[in-house]
């Protein structure tokens, strides 16, 4: 694992957008896994801006969202779909048939997870997955005791993530998601793991640090041959040198 420590959640986010720019002018036809949450924010406000400004081409980019939450209505400002649009995907030139997201509204959610791996081995697998980790660990919505070969399906969130959840969704938190699995992400060719702030740096040890165990889904990452991580000062403040 490369670990590479960022004096703010700014910094964090020009240096994970530069690294993405690099990937996309080497292979513009780059497949990206894209994450939602407050953590990318930063990283997805610069790319905008090298598309604005330096002419970052995402004509060919292909993309991924990770996950999903169930029950919400098509159009809520909250669905991943929704957030990824908002804070990044509508402000770049991808085309729409190349962006990907899960299916919360199909009649048959488990045929939409199996849809959604083929999808992704068609488009030549994942070159680059973004990922955010939460305060228990998850990574996207495997919660701790998802399998580490699990692939796409649906799953119910925990007590952890909903307590999270609720400062966005207020009462109205949903109880299930569709994510990818944590054998779905490790397929991935190359990882970047973004974590800023203080509520993350005991859970960034964790994973980082100590075993790998199902009960930390992030810990799985120790295995992968190429993952980057990036942090603040702060999240990385329980790491021990
Ligand atoms: C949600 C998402 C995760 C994300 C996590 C952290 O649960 N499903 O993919 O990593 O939140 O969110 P934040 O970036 O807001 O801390």
């Amino acid at each position: 694992m490369e670990v590479l420590l960022f004096e703010n959640r700014e910094e964090l986010g020009k240096a994970a957008a530069k690294l993405i720019g690099q990937l996309v002018r080497k292979n513009p036809k780059l497949v990206i896994g894209l994450i939602t949450g407050e953590t990318p924010l930063t990283c997805y406000r610069e790319l905008v801006r090298m598309h604005r400004e330096e002419g970052l081409d995402f004509s060919q980019v292909v993309t991924f969202a990770l996950d999903e939450y169930l029950g919400l209505p098509p159009f809520h400002p909250l669905t991943c779909r929704s957030q990824l649009t908002e804070a990044l995907l509508k402000h770049l030139n991808a085309k729409q048939e190349n962006l990907h997201f899960l299916d919360c509204g199909s009649p048959d959610l488990d045929r939409a997870c199996e849809d959604y791996e083929r999808e992704i081995r068609e488009a030549g697998g994942i070159d680059l997955q973004l990922l955010g980790i939460g305060t228990n660990g998850h990574l996207g919505l495997n919660e701790p005791g998802s399998p580490f070969d699990s692939r796409t399906r649906v799953v119910e969130l925990s007590e952890e993530t909903k307590r999270y959840l609720s400062r966005y969704f207020g009462s109205q938190v949903p109880q299930r998601g569709m994510t990818m699995g944590l054998g779905t992400i490790m397929e991935a060719r190359r990882i970047l793991l973004l974590a800023h702030g203080s509520a993350k740096a005991e859970i960034v040890a964790k994973a980082l640090k100590g075993p790998i165990t199902e009960r930390v889904p992030a810990s799985i990452l120790q295995r992968h041959p190429a993952c980057t991580v990036m942090l603040d000062k702060e999240a990385a403040s329980r790491l021990s040198p």
